[in-house]
């Protein structure tokens, strides 16, 4: 199979939703990372999204509508809070977890009795989704274990021969997954940091809670794999201090430093100035950690922002991909 990469004109845009509605798999933009999507009622073609990505079958995924009121018909009820959370974040990086209805086949959500639904605010994203007429089941567009892919040649990289198409919106504006929240209790649980902070969501809806990632039963089964990893070895440093530790420890091998900070500068070491805002830090992160990849580093040593509102986020990926 060829795969092939293409801007997203209408006529290609029309393509990408052909072939969703005849069970294919198609990589598209969203505003958080690319996305690989396929028809959401349709048990062949999702099994062909775990089959592309090398996903575990008990992971499940999210489902992506184009208009909230899309969301009659796939899940049982819509909780008060739910409400607060679609009206004031959708469309956006916000996944919301609701008890399902029997359209959604057990195989998009690994047999568990929630479906987890967003409708993202990328142009594309909601085209493709209009035209295809189906909501779109779409984990990131990555193999499973890497980055998530944040440019159409990153999910080419990982996924070139597996699927035929890729729209390429350009390198996505958040770069980090959108907030997972399960809404269908009384209090709001936070199943994964991300594009929308906890800041910004207990602003509308109050306290939230914080789900452990270290439960023996994790409340989403994402959240217990290894994630977001580059093939170097990834170590975290808060202070300069640190960062002259790892460099000595590793002065035999090819070492690069990701940071934040303007002016970090060690003789010998490749430096990826991030911007100095949590946004462009997270926007440009798992790029960098695929071009660093590309340009064969052993061991990659990143500064770490404090876990304040994006940051949290930034933290939590950097945790998954630096644990061996
Ligand atoms: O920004 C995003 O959310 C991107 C773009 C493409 O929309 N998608 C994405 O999907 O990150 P994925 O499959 O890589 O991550 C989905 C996460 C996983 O951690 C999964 O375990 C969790 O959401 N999840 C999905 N359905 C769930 C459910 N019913 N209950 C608990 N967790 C769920
Ligand atoms: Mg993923």
């Amino acid at each position: 199979m060829r795969t092939v990469i293409q801007k997203p004109s209408s006529a290609a845009t029309r393509k990408a939703a052909r072939l969703i509605r005849s069970g294919e798999l198609v990589a598209f933009p969203t505003e958080t990372v690319y996305g690989l999507g396929a028809n959401a009622l349709d048990v062949r073609a999702i099994k062909k999204i775990f089959k592309a990505k090398g996903r575990p079958s008990d992971n499940p995924l999210i489902v992506h509508v184009a208009f909230p009121r899309d969301l009659d018909g796939l899940v049982k009820a819509i909780s008060p809070t739910a409400k607060k959370l679609i009206g004031r974040f959708w469309p956006g990086p916000l996944t919301l977890l609701f008890r399902k209805s029997k359209t959604i086949p057990d195989r998009a959500t690994a047999g568990l009795k929630t479906v987890a639904v967003r409708c993202p605010s990328h142009p594309v994203a909601r085209k493709l989704i209009r035209i295809a007429g189906v909501p779109l089941a779409a984990p990131s567009a990555n193999r499973s274990g890497k980055p998530s892919p944040t440019t159409a040649r990153d999910v080419k990289e990982d996924l070139n021969g597996k699927i035929t198409l890729i729209l390429d919106g350009g390198p996505t504006r958040v770069g980090l997954e959108s907030t997972v929240i399960d809404a269908t209790g009384n209090v709001p649980i936070l199943l994964r940091p991300g594009a929308i902070t906890v800041e910004q969501l207990e602003r509308v809806v109050g306290k939230i809670r914080i789900a452990s990632a270290h439960s023996k039963k994790p409340r989403s089964p994402g959240m217990k794999y290894r994630h977001y990893a580059p093939k170097a070895k990834l170590i975290l440093a808060e202070n300069a201090r640190e960062l002259r530790r790892v460099f000595s420890k590793h002065s035999k091998k090819r070492v690069a430093l990701v940071t934040y900070r303007k002016n970090r500068q060690f003789p010998g070491i490749r430096t990826e100035f991030l911007g100095a805002t949590t946004a462009s830090f997270a926007r440009r992160l798992f790029a960098t950690l695929r071009t660093l990849d590309r340009s064969k580093f052993d061991v990659v040593v990143c500064e770490t922002p404090d876990e304040k509102g994006l940051g949290f986020a930034i933290m939590n990926r950097l945790k998954k991909a630096a644990t061996s």
